[in-house]
């Protein structure tokens, strides 16, 4: 057998295991969720509030914002919702909320077996962890198809709705590169750039009907429960849009993560100290876009409805930043570059993220795309000083050891993963 033969009888097997995998994980799957939804919870109304023993939240003298008189104190508000958004930079947050969580002990909503809400189906509160009709939680952040109705009858009413969204164009890119293998109509699209050629001419390939064809167009619409496929013109991409605006209290912008954050600080009553965070899951060499000006155009073509999503959300963004002042948000983000800035010269070695075959820990090890190593990680300092190691530890930690640390049991994802090392996927 020449050696050719013998690369392509094992990429046959590789695909066979993978194919029998995937469907028996399917099956799995669909059997866990439909004997979950077959179930009718009673309904028991929410409590107003979930913030317990409010005297752990440390009320503090507000700052002189706008919003706020100053001398007033003001409580961190403890009950959020975050709709994690795909690519969107959702897991430096979460990383973020995980410790403030942590802080004051709230308690998350978090799903059973693996790291999301049985995402692409819409959100249920049966799928939460040990849910019990009227039990009080503070905070959900794992990823789901939002579906308000069901969200509301999860969370208190005082609950703050955040979400974060992300240049449709980079976004596209950058879902096309993570999750491009797992839709099958790209596997027929022809050459080594399949972005420029699928952007070439888009309808032809794509299939509304396919397989995880969402994760390919308008994927922050669909990811808010909306319909991804609808045109520009229909008059329910006005509606979602004004349903999202009327829903979340802040919607935040990845190109402006910082400003972002300093927002969210004064919406929710935050401290600098509740900020501070390291770039997690960042993709080498994503710091440049790769896409052509041409590309980039294709691209929000393709995206239309997510870029009116985004250009409406970019327009809010900025009345809110001149009502909080322009140079004083100039002048905290300064702030919490240079606080970030010196947390990284205090915990990371070298300074710096690095590819994944340089990170020493497997505990430190980021979660991969299929087929690639790409998602860059960090090594911690050896010689950390005790005040600071805690910290440290959790502001690096990749997002599914955070949460086994919080005591979500990721079976599915971790099986998962497991048959993808023996396999070399
Ligand atoms: C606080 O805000 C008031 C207006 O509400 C303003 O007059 C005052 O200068 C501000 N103080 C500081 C320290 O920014
Ligand atoms: C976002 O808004 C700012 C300020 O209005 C503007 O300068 C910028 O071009 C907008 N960006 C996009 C992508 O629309």
């Amino acid at each position: 057998m020449t050696v050719r033969q013998g690369r392509q009888m094992r990429s046959m097997c590789k695909g066979l295991v993978l194919g029998t995998f995937l469907t028996s994980c399917m099956i799995l799957v669909y059997c866990l969720s439909s004997s979950q939804v077959h179930f009718s919870l009673p309904e028991v109304p929410v409590p107003y509030s979930c913030a317990h023993r409010p005297s752990q939240m440390h009320p503090k003298l507000s700052t002189n914002s706008s919003l706020q008189t100053a001398g007033q104190t003001c409580t961190p508000t403890a009950d959020i919702m975050f709709m994690k958004t795909h690519k969107t930079a959702s897991s430096t947050f979460l990383n973020l909320l995980f410790r403030f969580g942590e802080k004051y002990q709230l308690k998350f909503a978090f799903p059973s077996s693996r790291n999301d809400f049985f995402y692409p189906s819409l959100f249920q509160r049966s799928q939460v962890k040990d849910y019990r009709p009227g039990m009080c939680f503070n905070i959900i952040c794992n990823h789901m198809r939002f579906n308000a109705a069901e969200v509301a009858k999860l969370l208190p009413l005082d609950t703050s709705y955040i979400t974060i969204l992300r240049d449709p164009a980079e976004l596209f890119e950058s879902s096309f590169h993570y999750f491009g293998r797992l839709v099958p109509f790209t596997w027929k699209i022809p050459g080594e750039d399949k972005l420029t050629e699928f952007l070439r001419d888009p309808h032809y390939y794509f299939d509304p009907e396919g397989y995880n064809s969402f994760y390919l167009k308008n994927l922050l619409f669909f990811d808010f429960g909306l319909d991804n496929t609808l045109e520009l013109d229909d008059p329910r991409v006005e509606e979602g849009i004004r349903f999202i605006t009327e829903r979340f209290q802040l919607v935040m912008l990845v190109e402006y993560f910082e400003e972002s954050l300093i927002l969210l600080k004064n919406a929710l009553c935050w401290e600098m100290d509740d900020l501070l965070f390291f770039k997690l899951n960042a993709r080498k060499g994503s710091t440049v876009s790769k896409l052509t000006p041409e590309l980039r155009a294709r691209a929000l073509e393709w995206n239309a409805v997510d870029w009116k999503l985004y250009q409406h959300f970019n327009q809010t963004f900025w009345k809110k930043v001149d009502v909080y002042g322009c140079r004083r948000m100039a002048e905290d983000v300064a702030e919490l570059r240079r606080r970030n800035a010196e947390m990284a010269s205090i915990c990371i070695e070298g300074g710096h993220a690095v590819d994944a075959g340089s990170i020493q820990e497997t505990d430190m090890q980021p979660w991969q795309p299929i087929g690639e190593k790409s998602i860059m990680g960090y090594n911690m300092k050896k010689n950390v000083d005790k005040a600071h190691r805690k910290l440290c530890r959790k502001m690096l930690m990749p997002e599914l050891q955070y949460l086994t640390e919080l005591g979500v049991n990721l079976w599915i994802t971790k099986l998962w993963g497991r048959v993808r090392d023996i396999i070399n996927w």
